[in-house]
Order: structure tokens, then sequence, then C-alpha cells
């Protein structure tokens, strides 16, 4: 059993749930706070029922600084933080900037001003891929510059990334920054999965949302894109695979010396989807149609994004095992779990 409590901030999130069994199946003990703003507090019992273990928990908006300080004072041990606690929708972020820059931001600065006070140096952050925008070389590499980021979140989490090297500059922490590319899938419980709210900006909950009957049609933003089909490419990654990502991050800070560590990893399979293929996976692996129909672009879209991923296979020793079918299979399993579960 690896040594000292690791904090997951936003660890009732899709992601963080996630991260948060895998974590426990390792023998971490987890400490979760969450603020429930875009998660439910039965996801608690989902990772209970998953694991046979139930994780300390603190209901706390992380703008608050001295109720953070207080979840510290009251968990003595904690080796690491990961952090996922921030706001993620795009579009939102674009019409509600100053509602980013205030939750995103403030919410990292308190962190690390909890952690340096409580001498915790240790942390993992959930960045994206949207940092790279519009980019000139593909397979992206992490040495990519940042382009000019289209909306607020993208903002937050560039900016996010850079509070990070100065303070590891100053030798305050260890961080590693995962940059996420497109997270997608379930766990294969089918307990836990992704919770939109309303209707959904991503492709996946938006394809599994239409099987369902919930959305009427799926658009597909565009077929005249320079690539193979026309549509836009993406690295899309389990989110099980992503979130043993964070454990063997958790591993390597643990393992390090010293202070002022900063890594960079990308976290996707390297591998090129378009959304026409999702779409016909979704279609053969789950044995449904999918109403759709190709409308305009949406924008702010860039054509393709995809990883590099060797960094991370080589310093993390980490690298993706489930590919396509397990994301729409786990990802449809979910969905259906969650209509039963809702109509109880
Ligand atoms: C994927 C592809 C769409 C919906 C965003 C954020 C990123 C990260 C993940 C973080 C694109 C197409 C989508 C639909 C469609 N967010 N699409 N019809 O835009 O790559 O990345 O989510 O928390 O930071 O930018 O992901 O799932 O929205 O889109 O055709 O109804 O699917 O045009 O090509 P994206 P996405």
């Amino acid at each position: 059993m690896p040594d000292g409590k690791i904090l997951v901030t936003g660890g009732l999130g899709f992601i963080g749930s996630h991260t948060v069994v895998e974590l426990m199946q390792a023998g971490y003990e987890v400490v979760i706070v969450d603020d429930l703003s875009n998660s439910q507090l039965f996801m608690l019992d989902r990772i209970e029922q998953i694991t046979g273990r139930r994780p300390s928990f603190h209901r706390v908006n992380m703008q608050d600084e001295a109720l953070l300080d207080q979840v510290f004072r009251q968990e003595p041990g904690i080796a690491a933080v990961i952090h996922f606690a921030a706001f993620k929708a795009v579009g939102e972020s674009v019409k509600e900037p100053l509602k980013y820059f205030r939750n995103n931001l403030l919410s990292l600065i308190h962190l690390l001003q909890c952690m340096q006070a409580h001498h915790v140096s240790r942390l993992v952050f959930s960045s994206s891929a949207t940092v790279y925008g519009m980019a000139d070389v593909l397979p992206i590499t992490e040495d990519a510059p940042f382009k000019k980021a289209l909306s607020a979140y993208g903002s937050t989490k560039q900016m996010g990334e850079e509070i990070l090297e100065k303070m590891a500059q100053a030798g305050i922490v260890n961080a590693i920054v995962l940059r996420y590319f497109n997270p997608v899938g379930a766990h294969s419980s089918g307990l836990i999965g992704e919770l939109p709210i309303g209707v959904p900006n991503n492709l996946m909950p938006f394809i599994t949302q239409t099987a369902a009957g919930i959305r009427e049609q799926l658009m597909v933003y565009g077929d005249d894109y320079d690539t193979p089909d026309g549509t836009c490419l993406r690295d899309y990654i389990h989110v099980v695979d992503l979130a043993v990502a964070h454990v063997k991050s958790c591993d390597k800070l643990l393992q390090q010396a010293g202070n002022g560590h900063l890594d960079i990893y990308n976290v996707g399979t390297g591998n090129a989807i378009s959304v026409k293929e999702m779409v016909h996976a979704f279609e053969q692996c789950n044995g449904v149609s999918l109403n759709y129909h190709v409308g305009p672009r949406r924008a702010g879209d860039v054509p393709a994004l995809y990883a590099d991923a060797t960094k991370a296979a080589q310093e993390l020793h980490w690298q993706a095992t489930l590919g396509l079918q397990d994301m729409v299979t786990s990802a449809w399993n979910w969905q259906k779990n969650l209509a039963k579960n809702t109509t109880d």
C-alpha cells in the first residue's frame, strides 16, 4: 500500500471518479474534495460499490480558501494532490469568461496556497490538448508552442500551466501536467460515467443521447475539412486509460526526490479518428442506428488534433490499452444504465 493520502479535487466528476477508482484499486487512500456543481453525490456510493471502500469526502467550493485549508488540517498525511476541479464547458466560457477565470484560477491558486502552507509539494494538474490550438505539425508533441486560446476555458488551462511552471522554477512544487485529448467511454461496471448537464456539447454524450432517443438527431459539424472523409479528426481516449495515467503520475511523483520538477505529458492514443468513423463504430459495435445529418462547421473547431504519446510511454510507463470498440460499448452501456436509473 503506497504511503500517504491522495487528495483528489473534483473527484466525483467524470474523469475524477474514474481516477479515484483506479487509485483505490492500486492501494492508495483517497480524499475527495468536490462542490457538486457538476457532479452527483451518488457517485460516492458507486465508487464504494466498485472498490468496496468509501473514500473520505468533503463538499467544498475551492473559491473558499479557508474551507479548503480546513480539509488539509482535517486530513493529515496528504502525499500528493490531483486537481480536476474546474469548469469545462468551452462554449459557456466564451459567453461568461469571468466565471471561468474566477473559478478555475482562484481554485488553483487557493490549492497551491494550502499545499505550501501544509508542506505538500506534489501535484498532478488536469490540462487539455486545447492549449495547442491549431497544430502546425501532427501528431503533436509536448514541446509545440501554445497558440492563442480561442476560449476562456483554454486560457485558464494555459495560465494554470504557466502558474505551475513558475511554482516549479521557484522549487515550491513538483508537478505533472497531463494534457488530455478527447476523453470518452465509461467504467466497465456501468456504475460510473459522464453526466452532462443539459444539451451535451461533446460528441460522445451527444451520440449516446441520440441513440437513447433523448436527442432527435446528431449533427455532424462539417464534412468539407481537408481530412480523409471530410470530418474532423480527434484522438479519443478511454476515460479508464486516462485514469490510469493519473495513478502512474502519482507513482512517479512519490518516487521523485527533490523539488522543482515539472513534467508535461500528452494523454492520448495517437490514433486519429474522424467524426464519421466514431459514428459508424458506435452503430456497428452496439447494433444501433443513429439518426444523424451533416451540418455546417462549428466555430472554433480545428480540423485535426491527435497526440504523439511517446513521452508518456517512455517516462510515465503509460500507454492506452483500450480501443475504439471499448470506448463506444462502455459509453452505450453507461447511457443505458443511466436511463434505467433515472426512470426508477
Ligand atoms: C469532437 C468532434 C466536433 C459534437 C472539446 C474541448 C476540449 C476538451 C474536449 C474539455 C469535433 C464533432 C461534436 C456534435 C459533432 N474539453 N462534433 N457533433 O471540440 O475536440 O474538444 O472537448 O474538457 O478542451 O475543446 O470535442 O467532443 O466537442 O468534438 O460533429 O454534436 O466532434 O465538430 O470535430 P473537441 P467535441
